[in-house]
């Protein structure tokens, strides 16, 4: 294996868009929660596909098609591996985290959900992972039930063991919360559900950047993330799933590549993943998610949860001090993300001044309104880290937040 890169401005160096300036000033980007920024090599292996391969996948002998279909399924491999899958079968392309979510609610919802049923989410999930759920949920006759958190932002393991019961037909979890940070304590979680013999789906959009993701070991039986928060490109993402419960799942959207023969009679369908995967995929983005687990491998997760780790806690340590300012979310096991409000301020005013600095928040309700509701804020401001951020980026940050409140 060649050396692993942890040299942050080599790291640095690898994102064009990290030289800009915005507003007159350079940039510092702190939204990586919503989306991280594309190394070359990202934006290069897109490039290189439209200018060498473009053509369609698994539908073509000439030269260009095979390909494609083989950069493209080479990238199912690599995702395979990433997350330490059994088969690349398992392994169904996406739009995204919430076109995972929607396809495991429609398909497996369907199938499988009947009235009176329950589905158990927390309080602390994104929209993608209550709403798909609260439509199925009115499609079937079935419950929602909702685990609470507590003001730190943790769930509590015994009052999720009494929300489990005999009608409990899935569980759906976020890994990483976006909004609060929290990481969950999933394994636990997913033994706790297979004890009786109930499916756990995890929301691992805001984790997979941060830690290692073997889906074995954690025995989650679906998983699903964006290439977009892992410095690929937008408008592709993964949906693991166990083999034998895809087998039993009814396809989710009906056309070209599905199908193993039709007639107006009857349709078979494909073998997995193609079941899944009707019409013609996001071929270049599925490229650039490969060529995004290539960068993170070429860092490795020692040196990304390391870094990331020691950003929060110097974010935490700095910030602390700052008279009117409320963390929301101060979990004991948590992620690369700060989320705060200032006495008086609203969300929204703290990010516009923080933009005129140059400086790129997340400001708002984060797609999480409930766990705003819960904690009875109108939003917050986050900053969110990745691996190419430093230590400078937060002191101005923190210097960003002073001006705020001086100018208020
Ligand atoms: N869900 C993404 C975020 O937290 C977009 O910003």
């Amino acid at each position: 294996m060649s050396e692993l890169l942890t040299d942050i401005e080599a790291i640095r160096a690898q994102f064009p868009i990290l030289t800009r300036e915005v507003n007159g000033k350079p940039l510092v980007y702190l939204d990586n929660g919503a989306t991280s920024q594309k190394p070359q090599s990202v934006i290069d292996a897109v490039k290189h596909y439209y200018e060498y391969e473009n053509s369609n996948i698994h539908r073509g002998v000439h030269t260009l098609s095979q390909e494609a279909t083989a950069a493209y399924e080479d990238v199912r491999k690599k995702v395979q591996k990433f997350i330490n899958a059994k088969h690349d079968h398992e392994i169904i392309f996406t739009s995204g985290t919430t076109g995972g979510i929607n396809l495991v609610a429609s398909s497996f919802g369907a199938s499988l959900v009947r009235r009176g049923d329950e589905i158990l989410i927390t309080a602390m999930e994104h929209h993608s992972n209550i709403v798909p759920w609260q439509m199925l949920c009115e499609r079937r006759g079935a419950q929602l039930k909702v685990l609470p958190i507590s003001k730190e932002g943790e769930i509590d393991i015994e009052e999720y063991k009494k929300l489990i019961g005999p009608k409990t037909e899935l569980i759906s979890l976020v890994h990483v919360s976006n909004s609060l940070g929290t990481i969950n304590p999933i394994k636990e979680m997913i033994a706790i559900a297979h004890a009786q013999n109930i499916p756990v789906m995890i929301d691992g959009a805001q984790a997979i950047h941060h830690t290692p993701v073997d889906v074995q070991e954690l025995d989650a039986d679906f998983y699903v993330f964006s290439a977009h928060k892992m410095y690929g490109p937008t408008g592709v993402g993964v949906l693991y799933g166990k083999e034998e419960l895809l087998n039993d799942m009814p396809p989710y959207q009906g056309g070209g590549d599905m199908i193993k023969s039709v007639t107006f009679e009857k349709t078979t369908y494909n073998e997995l993943p193609h079941k899944f995967e009707a019409g013609t995929p996001n071929i270049a983005g599925g490229i650039g998610l490969g060529a995004g687990i290539d960068f993170i491998n070429s860092i490795g997760f020692d040196f990304i949860q390391a870094h990331e780790a020691e950003l929060s806690r110097f974010a935490v340590s700095q910030l602390r001090d700052i008279k009117g300012l409320r963390f929301i979310g101060t979990a004991k096991e948590r992620a690369g993300l700060v989320s705060f409000v200032l006495d008086g301020i609203h969300p929204y005013d703290t990010g516009v001044i923080l933009d005129k600095l140059g400086i790129a928040v997340r400001t708002g309700h984060h797609c999480t309104q409930p766990v705003m509701n819960f904690f009875e804020v109108p939003g917050t401001v986050r900053a969110s880290f990745a691996v190419y951020n430093t230590k400078q980026e937060v002191v101005k940050l923190v210097e960003g937040i002073d001006r705020v409140k001086r100018m208020f």
